[in-house]
C-alpha cells in the first residue's frame, strides 16, 4: 500500500522543481514530498544517482485491440509500454471494428481494467467507420471513457464535415488529434517524395500534402475556436504553419516522433518496410526544423505512434507493406540518447514535452506532475545506462521497429503506475 521513493533527483516540470528529494506515496497517490522522509514501514524505492519524473503519457499509440490481436493486445501494447516507460497511453481508434461507439470504448476500458499494467485512455473516432462520411456520436463516447477524437491513419478528407467536427468539440470541449494527409495529393505513395524516391523508383508522398490539411485545420480551429492537436508533424512547412498559428494565439498543439527526428528518406535505399511509414520519414531539412520546433516551443509533445505489424504484414515489397513503426519501446532512449545527451534540449525539456504538455492537453489534472495529491505514476530514469535495441526482446508483439542494433544511452529503469512497479516486471 505503502510506497517510499528516496534520494532521487525528482524532476517536475510542472513545478519547477529539480531537487534531490523523497516522495511517499499512499493507496496509488501522492502523500508526502520532502527533502528526507523516514522510511519506517514502506517498501523503499532506492533512486540514488536516478531521475524521478513524472509518469510519460504517449497520446499517440496504436494497441489493435480489438480486431488485429495478431498485431498487438491491450495486454502486450501495455507491457511493452511499461517497459518502455509510459505509464498512461492513448490508444487510437482504426481497431476492428473501429472504435467509433460506446460498445467499443467501454470494451477497452474493461479489458485494460483487466489486463493493462498501465493507463489505457481510448481515443474515439471522429467518423462512423472512420469513413469520413458521418460524426459518431462524442458526446456519448465522452460519456464512456473517450478523452479525444481523431480518424488518425486517416484524414477527414471533407471541410465540411472537419468543421462541424471542430464545432462539436468545442461544445464538448475535447481534443480532436488531427492526422494531416490530403488523400489526393498522397495516394499510392510508399515514401517521401523528392530525391529518393526518384533515385529508387518509388510513388512519393509530397510534403504538401501534410502542409495543405495542416493550413485547412488551422483556418478551421481559428474559424471554430476549437483545439486541435496536429499528429505526427513531419515537414518544414506544417512547422511553420504551426508557428504562425500559435503566435496568433490559436488553439494548435503539436506532436512529433522518434523517428521523424532521428530518421530521413536516404535509409529507405535499402527498402526496408519498417522504415515505411506514414507521414513517411521526410528530409535532412525537414529533421533540422523539426528539431528546432522542438527546441522554440512549436511542438508541443514526443509521442511514439507506435504502430505494431506483424512479420507477415511487413515482410512483402514495399508497395505491399503497411505503414507503421513499433515505437514504445526504444522511444524514451532515443529521445534521451539524442537529444538530452547532445545538449539539444535540456532534461526538463524532454519530461514537460513527454509527460507535462500531453497531460495538459489531454485534460489528465491528476497527472504530468509530482505533488501532493496527483497519481503516484512515475518514470524513474538512468541517464547512465547504456542499451542496445534488440527487437527480439520487444515485449511488444510485433518487432517491426528500424532501430534494431542501435546503441544508445539512457534508458528507463522504473515505471510506476497508481503506486505499483509495473516494469521491472
Ligand atoms: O504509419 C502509420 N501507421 N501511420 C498512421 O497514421 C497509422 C499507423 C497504423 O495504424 O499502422
Amino acid at each position: 500500500m505503502k510506497l517510499l521513493i528516496k534520494n532521487g533527483r525528482v524532476i517536475d516540470p510542472a513545478s519547477g522543481t529539480d531537487d534531490t528529494l523523497d516522495i511517499l506515496i499512499e493507496r496509488g497517490k501522492i502523500v508526502d514530498i520532502k527533502t528526507k522522509i523516514d522510511g519506517d514501514g514502506p517498501k523503499i524505492i532506492d533512486a540514488s544517482r536516478l531521475v524521478v519524473a513524472p509518469g510519460f503519457i504517449d497520446i499517440h499509440t496504436h494497441l489493435r485491440e480489438p480486431g488485429q490481436e495478431d498485431k498487438e493486445t491491450i495486454h502486450t501494447g501495455s507491457l511493452a509500454a511499461a517497459k518502455g516507460g509510459f505509464t498512461s497511453v492513448a490508444c487510437m481508434p482504426n481497431t476492428t471494428p473501429v472504435n467509433d461507439n460506446r460498445g467499443i470504448i467501454e470494451y477497452i476500458l474493461s479489458e485494460a481494467k483487466k489486463s493493462a499494467v498501465v493507463n489505457i485512455f481510448p481515443i474515439g473516432a471522429v467518423t462512423k467507420g472512420q469513413k469520413g462520411e458521418e460524426l459518431t456520436d462524442m458526446a456519448d463516447m465522452v460519456d464512456a471513457g473517450a478523452v479525444a477524437f481523431s480518424d488518425d491513419g486517416l484524414p477527414i478528407m471533407n471541410n465540411y464535415l472537419m468543421r462541424r467536427t471542430l464545432e462539436y468539440s468545442k461544445l464538448l470541449n475535447i481534443l480532436i488529434i488531427d492526422h494531416c494527409e490530403d488523400t489526393n495529393l498522397s495516394s499510392g505513395g510508399v515514401m517521401h517524395e523528392g530525391y529518393y524516391s526518384y533515385l529508387l523508383g518509388l510513388t512519393g508522398i509530397p510534403s504538401f500534402s501534410e502542409e495543405i490539411m495542416v493550413s485547412r485545420d488551422i483556418i478551421l480551429a481559428e474559424k471554430t475556436d476549437a483545439r486541435i492537436h496536429i499528429a505526427h508533424l513531419s515537414v518544414k512547412g506544417a512547422a511553420e504553419l504551426v508557428r504562425e498559428a500559435k503566435k496568433k494565439k490559436l488553439k494548435v498543439t503539436a506532436e512529433v516522433t522518434p523517428h521523424h527526428l532521428f530518421l530521413t528518406d536516404a535509409s529507405l535505399e535499402n527498402f526496408d518496410t519498417n522504415l515505411k511509414v506514414n507521414p513517411p520519414l521526410r528530409t535532412k531539412d525537414d529533421v533540422k526544423a523539426l528539431i528546432e520546433a522542438v527546441k522554440n516551443g512549436v511542438v508541443d509533445v514526443f509521442a511514439t505512434d507506435h504502430a505494431p505489424h506483424t512479420p507477415d504484414d511487413k515482410e512483402v515489397e514495399l508497395d505491399q507493406a503497411p505503414f507503421g513503426i513499433n515505437g514504445l519501446e526504444t522511444a524514451v532512449s532515443l529521445f534521451l540518447d539524442k537529444l538530452v545527451h547532445k545538449n539539444i534540449i535540456s532534461l526538463q525539456k524532454f519530461i514537460e514535452m513527454i509527460s507535462t504538455n500531453p497531460a495538459l492537453i489531454l485534460g489528465f489534472e491528476n497527472k504530468g506532475r509530482i505533488c501532493i495529491g496527483a497519481d503516484a505514476d512515475f518514470t524513474i530514469l538512468n541517464l547512465r545506462k547504456e542499451i542496445i535495441v534488440d527487437v527480439n526482446r520487444f515485449k511488444s508483439k510485433s518487432r517491426n521497429n528500424p532501430f534494431h542494433g542501435w546503441k544508445l544511452k539512457g534508458a528507463p529503469e522504473m515505471t510506476i503506475v497508481g503506486g505499483k512497479i509495473v516494469y521491472p516486471f
